[in-house]
């Protein structure tokens, strides 16, 4: 199995977390999302003992909010001792909503409108990442109105390709987030940043891209940053305090990706961290990092049920689903690998190969293709699995399709955290 919290039980069923798949999918229907609580945490700690025991006591990962948003997820962060990011100010809303404390959040977002700013400001948020100097002008307006100093990272572009997919590839010199150091307009936007009076600059930050499965990029990033920041000293007088290093550990999809150990890559970037600030003399900084996917990822999975089973004579055999890129448009946009698996048929073996598409009217609509599993029947249940990052977050109402509901598993129990959507939630807006 991908991760130790799956298992196949007597009867033959997938099992997460040590609960039945095929009696989630019986008590809260289908499609469904199944997230394990204990493996988020699990996750959690690896991050917050391997970060405080290599960055030092301070060093912090925060939760990247988009890769999964709703308010029991900010509970167990909260409780987990950890920060997070919003990049919207519906991000926002939802932590505060779930009681997640303002003072540790830290506001992202490559365009932040006044309002968003305003509600920023206003919820006493900790921390806003300035993405670029339009912005930064008007935080320090708002922060003035409100009589306050805001603490602030200025995100920084090194210019790093670590050659993931193209579309979730961010630390490049060509991309909208950020000031590109390379070309020397992150040195200006320290300059400017240093200049406002609302404004308290702690450090910077970057990120380099996502689903990243070693520590080098990271290290070719802290090298950059460092190189930058002993410039930004000799220039400007300014010691950045705190490097955040994004997000971006890569996570199992499929048996052949490669497994992350995330302490023993912390340990090496913080080494490399240590060393390059001994060769520059320059004050070791906090580090923080903001992982999502490597969270939740492998903490989730997706279950529906079979319905249309199809052989195309001569071309090949499908199976829909009652979800698709509603719940999970990540093969449509990027076209991701995903194991797929027969939940409550696990013991049988495969007879053939099999596309599994969705229910929207569009050709697009796939799951995965030439999955291997026992020939389907309509009713049998369907997993795909590390399904817990970018699924639910990237869910839409296309074809007014209701998002699933989201179900926690917990020590061998389970608990709805998401209600599935209702046909009045989808005419709630409509006049
Ligand atoms: N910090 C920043 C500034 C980011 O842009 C991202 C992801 C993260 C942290 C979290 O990265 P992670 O640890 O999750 O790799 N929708 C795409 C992923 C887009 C990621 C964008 N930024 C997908 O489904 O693969």
């Amino acid at each position: 199995m991908l991760y130790d919290n799956l298992a196949v039980n007597e009867a033959g069923h997938l099992t997460i977390g040590g609960v039945d798949t095929v009696y989630l999918a019986e008590k809260y229907g289908t499609p469904l999302y199944v997230l394990d609580e204990d493996k988020i945490r699990e996750n959690c700690r690896l991050y917050v003992s391997a970060m405080k025991e290599h960055f030092g006591s301070d060093s912090l990962p925060l939760f990247a909010g988009k890769a999964l948003c709703f308010k029991g997820m900010y509970r167990v962060l909260e409780q987990e001792g950890l920060c997070a990011d919003v990049v919207s100010p519906g991000e926002l809303y939802t932590a505060l909503a779930a009681g997640f404390p303002a003072e540790r959040l830290f506001f992202h977002g490559n365009n932040k409108t006044d309002e968003d700013i305003r509600y920023g400001v206003d919820s006493k948020i900790g921390w806003f990442i300035v993405d670029n100097l339009n912005e930064l002008e008007s935080l320090n307006h708002y922060a003035g109105e409100k009589g306050i100093r805001q603490k602030v990272l200025l995100r920084v572009t090194p210019g790093i390709d670590p050659h993931t997919l193209e579309a979730i590839n961010t630390g490049r010199i060509d991309c909208q987030f950020g000031s590109p150091i390379e070309t020397g307009q992150a040195a200006t936007f320290v300059e400017q940043a240093l200049s406002k009076e609302n404004i308290e600059i702690w450090g910077f930050h970057s990120h380099i891209g996502s689903q990243i499965f070693e520590a080098e990029p990271f290290c070719d990033a802290v090298d950059i940053l460092l190189k930058f920041a002993q410039e930004m000293r000799s220039r400007f007088g300014f010691t950045a305090q705190i490097f955040n290093l994004g997000g971006g550990f890569g996570v199992r999809y499929v048996e052949s990706d490669p497994h992350v150990d995330i302490p023993a890559n912390i340990r090496a970037l913080a080494e490399h961290l240590k060393h390059g600030c001994a060769e520059l003399s320059y004050p070791q900084p906090r580090v923080y990092m903001e992982p999502g996917r490597s969270i939740v990822a492998n903490a989730g999975i997706t279950l529906y049920t079979a319905g249309g089973v199809k052989n195309i004579e001569g071309y090949r055999s499908y199976v829909t689903v009652d979800g698709g890129m509603t719940d999970n448009p990540r093969y449509a946009l990027y076209g991701a690998n995903y194991t797929v698996l027969m939940a409550n048929r696990m013991k049988e073996t495969a007879t053939d190969a099999y596309t599994v598409a969705g229910r929207c009217c569009e050709s697009g609509d796939l799951i995965q293709e030439n999955v291997s599993l026992p020939e389907p029947r309509r009713g049998d249940l369907i997993a795909v699995l590390t399904t817990g990052a970018y699924n639910f977050a990237m869910s839409s109402n296309y074809n007014r399709i209701c998002r699933p509901a989201v179900v926690m598993v917990c020590a061998g129990n389970d608990y709805l955290t998401v209600r599935r959507q209702t046909f009045e939630d989808l005419v709630a807006c409509d006049l």
